[in-house]
C-alpha cells in the first residue's frame, strides 16, 4: 500500500529545504544580539520536521521546547476552541520566544497560543509558520516569518497530516480526496 496520495504537489522537497535555510538565516540575523538567545516553541505534531530542520540551520544561540494542542473540530477544520495536551517544560518569562507552526489556516489556533504565551511574560513573542493560507492573514500580526503562502486547500506532508496519515511525505501535497 503506497502512502503517495492523489493530489497536486504544492511545495517540492528542494523548495522546502531552500526556504528553511532562508528563514533560518533571517532568524539568525534578527536574534543575534538578544539576551539568552531565541527559544523556539514548536507546536506538535505538525511542526516536528520544520523545527528540526530550521533549528539545524540556525547560527545563533537557541533552545527548543514543545507544546501540543488540540483544536476541537473536524479533521479538516479548526473550531478555535483549543485544549493544551502538553504544555512547555519551563517558564518563558523574560525569554525571546519564537512560536514555530506548520500552517496558519483560520489563525484561531495561533491566536489562542499567542494570547496564552503572552500572558506568561516573554521578553518578545513572534511566530514563524512554514505555510499560510489566505484566510489566516487577517489577525496574524505576530506572524513575522512565513515560508510559503499557499492556496486555500487541505495539504499534507512534511509533518502535516490528515487523520494522522501522510506526515512522512517529504513534500507538501494538496489532497484530492478528503473522504478517505
Ligand atoms: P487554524 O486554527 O485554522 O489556523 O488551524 C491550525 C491547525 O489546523 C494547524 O496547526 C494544523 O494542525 C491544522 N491544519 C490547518 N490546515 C491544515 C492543512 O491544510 N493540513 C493539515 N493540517 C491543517
Ligand atoms: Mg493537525
Amino acid at each position: 500500500m503506497s502512502e503517495r496520495p492523489a493530489g497536486d504537489i504544492i511545495v517540492q522537497q528542494d523548495e522546502l529545504a531552500a526556504k528553511v535555510r532562508e528563514l533560518a538565516a533571517e532568524i539568525s540575523r534578527d536574534y543575534s544580539d538578544v539576551e539568552g538567545g531565541v527559544l523556539l516553541v514548536a507546536v506538535l505534531k505538525g511542526a516536528m520536521f520544520f523545527v528540526a530542520d530550521l533549528m539545524r540551520s540556525l547560527d545563533v544561540r537557541c533552545e527548543v521546547d514543545f507544546m501540543a494542542v488540540s483544536s476541537y473540530g473536524s479533521a479538516t477544520q479548526s473550531s478555535g476552541v483549543v485544549r493544551i495536551l502538553k504544555d512547555l517544560d519551563a517558564p518563558i518569562e523574560g525569554r525571546h520566544v519564537l512560536i514555530v507552526e506548520d500552517v496558519v489556516d483560520s489563525g484561531l489556533t495561533l491566536q489562542y497560543l499567542v494570547r496564552n504565551l503572552r500572558a506568561r511574560g516573554p521578553a518578545s513573542l513572534a511566530v514563524c509558520t512554514l505555510l499560510a493560507k489566505p484566510a489566516g492573514r487577517r489577525d496574524a500580526d505576530e506572524v513575522k516569518y512565513t515560508g510559503f503562502q499557499i492556496p486555500d486547500r487541505f495539504v499534507v506532508g512534511y509533518g502535516l497530516d490528515f487523520k494522522e496519515r501522510y506526515r512522512n511525505l517529504p513534500y507538501v501535497v494538496a489532497l484530492d480526496d478528503l473522504d478517505g
